[in-house]
């Protein structure tokens, strides 16, 4: 099974940014931790700060992975073109966010993703990665 973790911009910074909200784990550490744990599977990650190049992963990886975990960041709240993206895909696709994007300012409550993704998982940390995970290996 192979499942890709996409993450949008400013995510590079996971760890050092706002760690109120985002945690002060890095990315790198959490993501080193669910490749050792989710073994079984084929693990990969990538970001981006530029909205045309998470377009471009999208698409490659749209006809052959067997899943897409997007954190599509600020981009979930105004990007047509990703939004676009996910909708021409085979792929499934969770959209995850660290924080509840619901419990914060109203221009969060927007999601261009949301209407095309399998499900939506917001709140739980990084964990709400790891949620996303389970459920293409649970199967759902
Ligand atoms: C985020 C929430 C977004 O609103 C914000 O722009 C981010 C991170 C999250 O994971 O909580 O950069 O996607």
């Amino acid at each position: 099974m192979k499942i890709i973790i996409i993450n949008g911009p400013n995510l590079n910074l996971l760890g050092k940014r706002e760690t109120g909200i985002y945690g002060s784990k890095s990315f790198d550490d959490f993501f080193v931790e669910m490749q050792f744990k989710y073994r079984e599977i084929e693990l990969t990650y990538f970001q981006s700060n530029i909205e045309g190049e998470l377009i471009d992963k999208i698409q490659e990886v749209g006809y052959s992975f067997d899943g897409i975990v997007l954190n599509a960041a600020a981009y979930t709240h105004t990007s047509v073109g990703i939004g676009d993206a996910v909708k021409a895909i085979e792929t499934p696709v969770v959209e995850v966010h660290i924080s509840n994007t619901f419990s914060r300012e109203d221009y969060r409550h927007i999601s261009y993703i949301a209407p095309n993704a399998i499900g939506v998982i917001a709140g739980f940390g990084l964990q709400s990665y790891e949620l996303a995970i389970q459920s293409f290996v649970s199967g759902k």
